[in-house]
């Protein structure tokens, strides 16, 4: 590409998509901004991390979910809101979760 490392990661730390570790099969973006704080965003991060066992930035054991802070999705009116792979879920509920997950093998 005719690009140092410096500038290639620069690009790649631009892109939130763009990830610059292995990831799982999918990838959960949980929206941490604003509107999504305040509507219960922790709940659905606590229920999440620990359903999966994992912290922001690890794969699950299995390697079907990574999980990722993501600033706002767009959606703020209908927070707490986030995305499994091109999947966008809104006004999520922790009791939701379970059969949000299921739907990803
Ligand atoms: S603040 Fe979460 S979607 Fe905008």
């Amino acid at each position: 590409m005719d690009m140092s490392a410096e500038e290639l990661d620069s690009v790649a730390t631009f892109y939130n998509l763009i990830f610059r570790k292995p990831v799982g099969r999918h990838v959960i973006l949980l929206c941490d901004s604003i509107s999504c704080w305040v509507m219960g965003y922790e709940n659905i991060r606590l229920q999440l991390t620990k359903r999966l066992n994992i912290k922001y930035g690890e794969t699950s054991a299995d390697g079907r979910f990574t999980i990722l802070p993501n600033p706002c999705l767009g959606t703020c009116d209908c927070a707490p809101a986030l995305m499994i792979d091109s999947d966008l879920y809104r006004n999520i509920k922790v009791e939701q979760l379970d059969d949000i997950l299921r739907k990803y093998e």
